[in-house]
Parts: structure tokens; sequence; C-alpha cells
């Protein structure tokens, strides 16, 4: 072949992966999709059960070993992926590998394990199965062993080539920092608040030294030489066990993390931090932090619940960042990589590497694409393709009709669906009247009445399709897709919309309070209200870039121009030249109720979804306190920065986000109903 077509193949596979990449980036969850449940059975069957021998004759010996190989797993995955990347050894003449980070060494147990679960596994099936999914195999069979707590691990995990020490301190939460910074950490990987404190219960087992907290006992600040969040009769027996962090650092023993059942892995971890007997700060915070107390206070409450979602967290965390197919390799040892760094300077003779990479490229397009979606595993693209074919048509042509008429309209109903999604999933309840003689519906609550909108967009298109396709689109999919076409027509942002809701039969004002967020709170709370969804910090501060977009009543923010505080009459957190031009549209809010008028949420491009709302927060010049907070917060600042910088990743976000929210809580199949009018039930 000459290097003509050979430039041309590669033309072709860089185009394939961008499309690749392109495809990817609006589907959630992809990371995951390509690791398989039972992925050795035809290559290597005894795969899982040899990881297991191994593991369970060094836990027996020494059950320590356990709580080591779930942290090492951890390590692993927030490290570059789970690519076994913690494993490798620094190559002479390399920089440090992760094994040699202070978070790594010498605290870091369980490598013999693996080895020797390696060294069985190249001897019977050789060049088969990798060293991050022999560490997944380990850290599910040690929380079975000692917890009890059994779930299949997807594998199929390739092992990558580069282990940097100075990569471990930005990607690991340290002992000594606080909920929100954990979270944060978390966030950047995907994980919410609630995989975060679940994941913590693993605490419940294994040992720390004494200079991981020691200081919360002898020298915690200038008024308080010990740390009052902590039981004092546990500091005073912790004190028998640990010297001063001052005296020299001859001596630092290790001490249990959980002393109540220090080898069985429980929920007793979160027992004790409700008794406030956490070891480490990055422990006791969780409970004491309002993002996270009430996630410590249900898995105290309830084991069976907390061993669950350990389960899925897991899951979700051995799915992080992976390498499948051709990427990575498959290592011989588990401490050195077989082409350690030789990936720089791969090999490009010929064209036969470059016509593989393309295949396997389209091979692994085609796998993705055709992946259903985890977080809406009952939703589908494309639902009404045969049923009703011109559904979704219909649909973009009432929204876009509207819009056009009226560009707040797109912010309405963007807004409708979120406000239908997060209370009792995305049912359509949010539009139903309420009937006479019953509690009032969600409409009538003060989030949605007077402020929603577009209700007569949904309506158009819902009786258009109830004369061509009778009973067939649910009013819960229409919203959905009028947010898509929303976010398109003002955005420019699209996106498929997986369908298949059915419509909910129950709508009750009194679910609204507790599950949207008021404008009035901060990030940590509008954190907790998303993660109660199971959405992610990151997914929230994306979402919240809707506000570029649409109005706000004055009443909405007008004690941040008037009555701030006693010291403040003014929020000092918004800038002193936006909030006089404020005053001029926005009454003080004593002056009666009669006059409550809207502002722009966003005045660069008020009638454009786009990241200016996170540049006007960087400016100060976010309107509602729960929009500036995301600024202002340690939890948040760094994710507006970056939707700030980056408009085109925000927009990639938020078509995730998007279609992640409208998975909440759906009824499909036979669950409720398809509606004939939208406000109404049957
Ligand atoms: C020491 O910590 C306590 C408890 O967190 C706090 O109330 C106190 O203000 C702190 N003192 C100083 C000097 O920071």
């Amino acid at each position: 072949m000459n290097s003509g077509s050979c430039k041309m193949q590669i033309i072709t596979m860089l185009s394939c992966i961008l499309v690749g990449i392109l495809l990817v980036s609006t589907l959630p969850l992809a990371s995951s999709a390509k690791l398989k449940v039972g992925f050795y059975k035809s290559t290597c069957q005894p795969a899982v059960s040899i990881v297991r021998r191994a593991v369970n004759k060094a836990v027996s010996r020494n059950p320590g070993i356990a709580a080591g190989l779930v942290r090492m797993h951890f390590h692993d995955c927030f490290v570059r992926g789970c690519d076994g990347s913690v494993l490798l050894k620094t190559v002479p003449g390399n920089p440090p590998a992760e094994r040699e980070n202070i978070a790594n060494n010498p605290s870091l147990r369980g490598f013999e394990v693996i080895d020797e679960a390696k060294a069985q596994l190249e001897s019977i099936c050789p060049n088969t199965v990798s060293c991050a999914d022999i560490l997944a195999f380990a850290a599910r069979d040690s929380s079975l062993q000692v917890g009890g707590i059994n779930y299949a691990v997807p594998a199929g995990r390739r092992d990558g080539r580069v282990s940097l020490s100075d990569e471990v301190g930005q990607n690991l939460p340290s002992p000594f920092i606080n909920a929100e910074q954990i979270a944060q950490i978390f966030a950047r990987k995907g994980m919410s608040v609630d995989e975060m404190v679940t994941l913590s219960g693993a605490h419940s087992i294994g040992v720390s030294h004494c200079t991981s907290f020691s200081t919360r006992l002898y020298s915690f600040n200038a008024t308080h030489p010990q740390d009052p969040s902590m039981d004092s009769r546990f500091a005073a027996f912790l004190k028998t066990k640990c010297p001063p962090p001052s005296n020299g650092a001859a001596r630092d023993p290790t001490v249990a993390l959980e002393f109540r059942t220090p080898n069985r892995l429980d929920n007793k971890y979160y027992t004790e931090l409700v008794n406030r007997r956490g070891l480490l700060t990055s422990d006791q915070t969780l409970k004491d932090s309002p993002l996270t107390s009430k996630i410590v206070l249900d898995n105290a409450r309830n084991g069976a619940t907390w061993a669950a979602k350990y389960a899925r967290a897991m899951v979700h965390m051995g799915s992080l960042d992976v390498l499948t197919g051709s990427q990575g390799e498959i290592r011989r040892k588990a401490s050195t990589s077989f082409l350690f760094l030789s990936y720089i300077t791969m090999s490009s003779g010929s064209c036969k590497m470059h016509i593989l990479a393309m295949l396997s490229c389209i091979i692994g397009i085609l796998l993705i694409s055709t992946l259903p979606l985890a977080s809406s595993t009952n939703l589908k693209v494309g639902f009404y393709r045969s049923t009703c074919q011109p559904a979704e048509t219909i649909v973009r042509r009432a929204v876009n009709k509207a819009v056009s008429r009226n560009p707040g309209m797109a912010a309405g109903l963007i807004r409708m669906h979120f406000h239908d999604c997060f209370v009792r999933g995305c049912d359509g309840s949010v539009l139903l009247k309420t009937v006479p003689g019953n509690p009032p519906a969600e409409r009538e609550n003060i989030a949605n009445n007077p402020s929603l909108r577009g209700f007569e967009v949904i309506d158009e298109a819902k009786a258009q399709l109830e004369s061509i396709c009778p009973n067939t689109v649910s009013c819960a999919d229409i919203l959905a897709f009028a947010a898509r076409d929303s976010s398109l027509q003002v955005g420019g942002i699209n996106y498929a919309v997986p369908a298949g809701r059915r419509d909910g039969r129950v709508s009750l004002s009194d679910e609204v309070g507790q599950n949207l967020p008021s404008p009035f709170i901060n990030a940590e709370q509008i954190a907790q209200i998303f993660a109660r969804k199971g959405m992610s910090v990151d997914e929230m501060v994306t979402l919240s870039g809707a506000h570029s977009i649409g109005v706000s009543h004055c009443t909405s923010f007008s004690t941040r121009l008037y009555s701030f505080n006693a010291t403040h009459p003014q929020d000092p957190s918004m800038d002193s030249r936006f909030a006089a031009f404020l005053k001029t549209k926005c009454p003080p809010p004593s002056n009666g109720a009669a006059r409550d008028p809207t502002v722009a949420l966003e005045f660069r491009t008020p009638n454009r979804l786009d990241n200016k709302y996170y540049t006007e927060l960087v400016n100060r010049r976010g309107l509602l306190t729960s929009d500036q907070t995301l600024k202002d917060s340690p939890l948040t600042s760094k994710i507006v920065l970056d939707n700030a910088r980056n408009g085109a990743t925000w927009a990639a976000k938020y078509a995730r986000a998007m279609v992640h929210m409208g998975s909440l809580d759906v009824l499909t199949g036979t669950e409720g109903e398809i509606r004939r009018l939208c406000s109404f039930v049957k």
C-alpha cells in the first residue's frame, strides 16, 4: 500500500474519531457502557474465581487487606481512570509513579494479592485478564467477604501505560478536607454527593495513621486544642493511642477507622459519625455539613439500603475513564507496563495499524450508539417512529411558532420540564389542573403560579397529535421534546430525546416545595436537592445555565437590593452598579405587593441560551441568591469558571444533563396512562 492511501486512512480514522467524540459527548454514561458482566466467560472462564480465591485467602489471614483492596481500587479509578495505573512501579529514569505519592505510600496495601492472582491467570490464560479488572474483582470480593455485599462487576478494562505521582494530589480527597471539598472531587468524576457519602462507608473497615487526625486531638486551633466536633471521651481514648503530632515523627501508630465493628464492612461507620466518633475530619464533616448530614442519617438508619447503594456506586466508580477495546494493553505483570510510555512513539510503519484502529473505532461507535442509556433504561430515542412518526416534528413546529412570537416561551418550557421532572418524576404532573374537591395540584404552588409559562404550547401540540395519532403520545414526552426544541431554537443546542414516558395521575402542590430549589438558597442546598435525584454537582451547575434566558419577578431577589441584613442593606456579593440599575426596575419589597415587575435573569444576551450566565456570575451580576452562590461557593465556583471559559463544553454537558434529568423517575410500559388532554387525567 502506498503512503498516499495511508494518508487517506489516517484522515478517515481522524474524522471517525472526531465523529466518535461528538457522539460520545451527547451520550450519558458512555464510560461504563463498554464494560460487560461476564467479559471473560469465553476467554478465561476461571478469571473471577481465581481472583476471589486469592482475595479470600489473604483476607482470612488479615482482614485489613479487604480495606486495602477496596481503597486501592478507589485510588486507581480516581487517578487516570480504572486502568491499573496505581499498581505500576516507578521505572528508573521516569518521574515517580502513583504508588510513591504520600496518599499511597506507605499506606496502600494488597499489591501482593493482585500480583498472586495475576501470576496464576498468566499461567492459565496468558495475555488476557487486565490488572485493572483483577483489582475491580478484588474490591468486590473484599466487600463480599467482610461485608456480605455482592455485585456483578462489568469487566473489559485494559491497563494503562502511564502512572504519575504528580496526578494523585488533586484527584484524591485528603483526610483534612470538608464535605463540600470531597463532593467537588467526586463531582469532577461525575459522581453524586450521595455516592460520595455512600462510598465513604468503606471507612467502616481499615485503619488510619495517627498523623492523619492527631491535630484534632492536640492542636485544633488557637482557642480549642481539641476539635469540639469530636466526642470528648473518644478523643481521650484516642490520645492513649496516638502521640502529639509535634513529638517528632519517630512513632506514627495506626488505629481502626471505625471502632465498633472494625473488620466488618457495615453501616456502623454512619452510626459512629452520628455519635461524633468519626476519626478523620473528612469523615466527621459528612455528618456536620448540611450538604451530606441527611444522607449520613439515612445510611445510619438503613443498612440494607446503604449496602445496595454501595454496590451501585462501586460499579459506577469502576467505570470511570476506563480503557477498553484496543486502548492500553494487557500487562504481563501487575507492576510493570509491557510498553511503558511507548505509546508516544507508536510505530507508524504500516497502514495495517491505522486500518485496525479505524475498524475498532467504527465498531466502538456502533457499540456506543446502540447502547441503552443506563440512566433512562426504559426510554428510547425514536420511540414514536412506528406509532406516530410525525410526533417530534409536530411538537417542534408548535414550539418554534410560539418561541418566534415570544422568545420567553423557550425559558418557560425548559423550566416547566425541570419542574415536572423534579416533582414525582417526568410524568407530566406539572401540567395537571386541580380537580375540584381534590387537594391543589403542582401548578398552584408558588414555585409555579403565576410564573410557569408555556402550557398553551403543550396543549396545542397535544391537540394536533390526538387528531392524527390518538391515545399515543404522552404529555410528559411532549414536554421533554418541547424543552429540547426550545434549547435548540434559542441556544443551538440539539440532542436526541429518549422517549416512552407515560403520564402520571397524581399532582400535589404540597410535594413541590421540598423538591425544587428556591431562589433564596445556597449552592450546598441546591446540590443537596439535585443529589436526592441522583444528579451531580456538575449537572446542577450546568443546568443552572438555563437562567441565561427567562425572567424573574423582582420579589425573588429584591431583598438583595434593599434589606439584605442588619449591617448591609445591599448584598455585598452583588456588583454595586448592577444593584443600582436593578433598583430602577424593582420597588422595595416593603412597598406593598401591588407591583411585582419582572426583569431578565441574564442581561447580556437575555434571549440566547448560552454561557454568558456564567460570565455574569463571575462579574458578580447574578440576579438570584441561588445564582450568585454558584460562583461564591467552593463547591461550585470552579465549575462556574470552567463553564464561563468554554461555551462548547458547557453546551455538550447541558445536553447530557437534560437527557439525564428527563429520565428521572419516569413511568413507562403499562404504568400511568396516555392523557387525552394534558391538564386532566383520563
Ligand atoms: C476554633 O474552632 C471552634 C470550633 O470550630 C470555633 O468555634 C472557634 O471559633 C475556632 N477558633 C479560632 C481562633 O479559629
